[in-house]
């Protein structure tokens, strides 16, 4: 696509990105990490790095290259992007072998806290002349014992049918298909939304640039991101993907998970509608 001052572009989207992260530093309760963690840890990085550079005969032009490559990163806030996109899958798969109940993936980077609160029967917002596909997305938040559990919190956020998420796109009204939705008594939800587009990794970036120079490709899968949240359970934080969509086996992001996959069904008047249970551990 054409780049105007109001579409999106890297150092829009990844100063953003690094914006959101700064402002979450409560919610995400960083660890004060031991020093023989520290030691540990930033000792096995240094090492494989190093095993790296003698295994690929790296050259002084090509260390040069990659520390310029690394301030770009810096310069254009583009880091929550690369971690998230490249990393974070694996620090879930760790996360997750201590879990149960609906599988996780990872948050990214567009995650918005204090969305509008929406009732168990909703439309997320969006705009009069929203495009895309009609999509509900509906089902039920239970305990692991199967109580249904009212009063959750589903807190979804997801790409427009361009690939773009409202807050990280300057020609997207704030809010735009983002909703923090209540369930009712009965631990039940319907959210009618639009089918979100694969999301795309911004090309003119670092990020992109790097992609581009391995020769990898740089989408994620249409998906839909949920926080699940209900006092005195573990809050679940996926994505739910779409059974047959381009790049679910190659997602760029590697956060795809067979048990997270939605297959819509139209209801006949060209609205696809797609059920999917949240089962959450208690604390
Ligand atoms: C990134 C974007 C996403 O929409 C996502 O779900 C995960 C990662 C990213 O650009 O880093
Ligand atoms: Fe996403």
């Amino acid at each position: 696509m054409t780049t105007t001052q109001d579409s999106p572009t890297a150092a829009g989207s990844g100063a953003s990105a690094s914006d959101a992260f700064k402002a979450s530093k409560e919610r995400r309760g960083d660890a004060a990490v031991a020093p023989e963690r520290v030691d540990a840890v930033v000792s096995a990085i240094l090492k494989g790095v190093h095993d790296t550079i003698r295994e690929h005969q790296v050259s002084y032009p090509e260390f040069q290259a990659a520390k310029a490559w690394l301030m770009e990163v810096g310069e254009t806030g583009e880091w929550p992007l690369f971690m998230d996109v490249f990393v974070e899958h694996v620090i879930e798969e760790v996360a997750a072998e201590q879990q149960q109940g609906t599988k996780g993936s990872i948050e990214g980077p567009y995650y918005l806290p204090g969305q509008a609160k929406l009732g168990s029967a909703c439309t997320l917002p969006c705009r009069d002349d929203e495009k895309g596909d009609p999509l509900v997305f509906e089902g039920q938040v239970r305990a692991l014992d199967g109580t249904p559990l009212g009063g959750a919190e589903v807190d979804i956020w997801h790409a427009d049918a361009d690939g773009y998420y409202s807050g990280f796109a300057p020609h997207l009204p704030e809010g735009n298909l983002r909703g923090v939705v209540i369930t009712d008594g009965d631990g039940r939800f319907t959210i009618s939304t639009v089918q979100p587009a694969p999301y795309q990794i911004p090309t003119d970036g670092p990020t992109g640039k790097l992609i581009e120079a391995a020769g990898w490709h740089p989408w994620r899968p249409a998906h839909l991101h949920v926080m699940v949240r209900a006092e005195g359970y573990r809050t679940v934080t996926t994505q739910l993907y779409f059974a047959g969509g381009e790049w679910l086996d190659s997602d760029v992001a590697e956060a795809t998970k067979p048990e997270l996959i939605l297959d819509p069904v139209d209801d006949g008047t060209g609205t696809r509608r797609s059920s999917y249970d949240f089962n959450l551990e208690a604390l």
